[in-house]
C-alpha cells in the first residue's frame, strides 16, 4: 500500500505550498485517476509518490518504506513506476529493445529473465514490431510507449502515469489504457493515472481531484457525475453518455447512476426494450 499521510510540500525559494494536507491510500491492484487545473500540484503529487521529492510536512509510506528514509529510496523506486509526458527525457538506448531493457541490465538480472521481460514489455506497449528502431527517429506517441514499456520492464508493484497518455492519438491511447488495465488484472499493479480529461478519470475506480494544491473531491466516478458545481468549476463536460443517460432518466427509463460507458449504456438499454 502506498499511504500519503498529511503531507505538505513547499519548493524551495518559493512562498506558496504546492501541496497542502494530503491523505489517501492505494492499495496493490487499485486504479485511482487524479485531475485538477494545470499547476494545482499533480506532477508535485507524483513525484512525491517516489521520493523524487520528500513531503515538508507529514509522510509517505511505501509498502511501509518511508521516502524520507535515504536508505529505503532504491527499493521505493524500484515499487513506484512513473511514466512522464515528456518521453524524450526518458528514453537512453540506442534501439527500442535496448531501452526497454537498459533498467533491467542495470538491476544485474540474468540475460534470460531480461529478454522475456522486454518481450512481454514491448508486447504490452504494442511495440513488438518497432523493437530495432533508434528511439529518437520514432513519433511522439512511439517515443511515449517505449517509456511506459521501460517502466513495465521493472515490473513495479504501483505505475503512476503523469499525464503519459497525453501525446497518444485517441485510439492508440485506448489500446495502451487497456493494456495498462490488463496488467492491473493480472498482475495486482496499482495504477495512478493523472489526466485532465474528464472521460479517462472516469475509467479508473476512484478519482481525486486537486485544486491549488489540495483535495477538493475523492470519490467513486459516479459520485463526481453528480457533483454539477465541481464540474463546472473544473471546466468539464460530461461524455455524452452521460448527457444522453440523464436525459433518458428524466424521460422514465430506470437507469442506473453509476453507468458510465458507451459499452454499459448500450446493455442496459437493449435489457429495457426487451422488457418492453
Ligand atoms: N520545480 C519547481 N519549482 C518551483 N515551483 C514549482 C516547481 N514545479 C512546480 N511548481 C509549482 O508548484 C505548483 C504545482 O505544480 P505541478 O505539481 O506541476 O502542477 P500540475 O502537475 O497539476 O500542473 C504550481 O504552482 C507550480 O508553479
Ligand atoms: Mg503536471
Amino acid at each position: 500500500m502506498i499511504a500519503v499521510q498529511g503531507v505538505s510540500f513547499t519548493y524551495p525559494g518559493t512562498s506558496v505550498p504546492a501541496l497542502k494536507n494530503i491523505d489517501f491510500t492505494i492499495k496493490p491492484g487499485q486504479y485511482l485517476a487524479i485531475s485538477g487545473p494545470n499547476g494545482s500540484g499533480k506532477s508535485t503529487l507524483a513525484r512525491l509518490l517516489n521520493a523524487l521529492l520528500r513531503p515538508n510536512r507529514g509522510q509517505v509510506l511505501v509498502d511501509g518504506l518511508d521516502t524520507r528514509d535515504e536508505a529505503a529510496i532504491i527499493a521505493i523506486r524500484r515499487r513506484v513506476g512513473m511514466v512522464f509526458q515528456d518521453p524524450d527525457n526518458q528514453l537512453v538506448g540506442a534501439t527500442v529493445e535496448d531501452d526497454v531493457a537498459f533498467g533491467l541490465e542495470n538491476l544485474g538480472l540474468p540475460p534470460t529473465e531480461i529478454r522475456q521481460r522486454v518481450a512481454l514489455a514491448l508486447e504490452t506497449a504494442g511495440l513488438a514490431s518497432l523493437r530495432g528502431r533508434p528511439p529518437h527517429l520514432l513519433s511522439g506517441g512511439q517515443k511515449q510507449r517505449v517509456a511506459l514499456a521501460g517502466i513495465i520492464a521493472m515490473e513495479p508493484r504501483y505505475l503512476v502515469l503523469d499525464e503519459a497518455t497525453a501525446m497518444l492519438d485517441p485510439v492508440t491511447r485506448e489500446e495502451v489504457l487497456q493494456k495498462v488495465q490488463h496488467l492491473r488484472q493480472e498482475k495486482g499493479i496499482g495504477v495512478i493515472l493523472i489526466t485532465h480529461l474528464l472521460e479517462e478519470a472516469l475509467q479508473a475506480e476512484q478519482i481525486m481531484i486537486l485544486k491549488e494544491g489540495r483535495i477538493l473531491f475523492h470519490g467513486q466516478p459516479h459520485e463526481l457525475i453528480q457533483k454539477e458545481k465541481i464540474l463546472a468549476e473544473l471546466g468539464f463536460k460530461l461524455p455524452a453518455t452521460l448527457d444522453l443517460a440523464e436525459a433518458l432518466r428524466q424521460q422514465g427509463l430506470k437507469i442506473p447512476v453509476n453507468l458510465l460507458s458507451v459499452e454499459e449504456l448500450a446493455r442496459t438499454l437493449w435489457k429495457l426494450s426487451l422488457k418492453m
